[in-house]
């Protein structure tokens, strides 16, 4: 065990006294199963809300579990990074899966998440004509992935970032080549989109947090890739949140954009909220540049005759310029460029 991951007396002992508690015990299961908002363990738990507010708290200080913040509600989740995230994991894996006690919570938990799936689906029925329509219009999803899943390549990341989260596609396509991985939206109801999705692709190593992208609820200099699909086009400052998105980045980490080519579809600004119509290659470029990037490689992808779309979908990879030696800035690093 690596001494990063050992404990002191001191913190041992809190840890077990605020562990070492039968409701306390139970929150801790669930919320390693699952984020949860203290009225959703209300319901499973069947206990006061302030009995469970109660216990969160002392959990929360003993570092067994964190709390993150969306809108007006916070969010509940077991420990995720620190000495005692191992440990509280390791501790309830040892907990037989089948006990009556647990098995119990689980089925109230199932339900609770069933009702969470039919809201977002509610929502997600009033939105639907607005994304088929505007899903109409490009180069066909798939191929979009296909090409994402190429320039990020099949090696392991660390950590990954995905900005403008919406419904958690880009989470669901990566998170299962990234050990970490967070998603960000400043829509309460595209967060619950991504939860449910999320949920049922079994994906546990992805948090969500609502904040907004001019100033990320993130730690610097600690994503290995960083992903913004089809999210830039409703910026009014995209440099700005280039120069986030890198303030986010490791030294040698990557930064991915996808968006529209330059169109003039301007039915997706008056109907679907686009503020840009599309970017040039260069553009982009120009704003890694003046966010200390460098755009190392560039893919257009056209639609074909037969896919019916009419707009270009370009991917945009770039990297922070000081990991490139020699380059003053950006613009010295030649792209690698390709159409297709
Ligand atoms: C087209 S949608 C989702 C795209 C998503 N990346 C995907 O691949 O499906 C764009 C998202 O950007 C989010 N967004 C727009 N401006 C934002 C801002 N300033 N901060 C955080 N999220 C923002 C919207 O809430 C929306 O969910």
């Amino acid at each position: 065990m690596r001494s990063a991951e050992r404990l002191s007396f001191e913190s041992m002992l809190s840890a077990l006294s605020a562990a070492g508690e039968a409701t306390r015990l139970r929150l801790m299961v669930l919320l390693a199963e699952a984020e949860l908002t203290v009225s959703e363990l209300v319901i499973i738990l069947g206990q006061s809300q302030p009995r469970i507010s109660r216990h969160l708290k002392l959990l929360l200080e003993a570092g067994l579990v964190e709390r993150h913040r969306e809108g007006a509600w916070a969010f509940f989740l077991i420990a995720q990074s620190g000495p005692l995230a191992t440990f509280v994991r390791d501790m309830i894996a040892r907990i037989m899966p089948n006990d009556p006690v647990f098995s119990a919570d689980r089925a109230r938990l199932v339900e609770v998440r069933r009702q969470r799936a039919e809201q977002a689906a509610r929502y997600f029925e009033a939105q639907a004509q607005n994304w088929d329509e505007v899903r109409a219009m490009h180069v066909p999803e798939e191929r979009v992935e296909a090409a994402i899943r190429e320039i990020v390549g099949p090696a392991p990341v660390d950590t990954l970032l995905d900005l403008g989260t919406g419904t958690g596609r880009m989470l669901e396509l990566l998170a299962p080549i990234a050990g970490r991985a967070v998603g960000v939206d400043q829509s309460p109801q595209m967060l619950g989109l991504a939860r449910v999705r999320l949920e049922r692709a079994g994906l546990r190593n992805v948090q969500l947090r609502q904040g907004d992208l001019y100033a990320l609820p993130v730690e610097a200099g600690f994503y290995d890739l960083v992903v913004m699909h089809q999210v830039l086009h409703y910026l009014d400052d995209p440099t700005r949140a280039l120069r986030e998105a890198g303030r986010a980045l490791r030294a040698d980490g990557r930064l991915l954009i996808v968006d529209f080519a330059p169109h003039e579809e301007e039915s997706l600004r008056m109907v679907h909220a686009h503020r840009r119509l599309g970017f040039a290659g260069e553009e982009i470029s120009a704003c890694m540049e003046q966010a200390g990037l460098a755009c190392i490689a560039r893919r257009d992808l056209v639609p074909r005759p037969d896919e019916g779309g009419k707009l270009t979908v370009s991917l945009w990879l770039g990297q922070p310029a000081s990991a490139h030696p020699g380059a003053d800035t950006g613009s010295t690093v030649s792209p690698a460029e390709e159409r297709v």
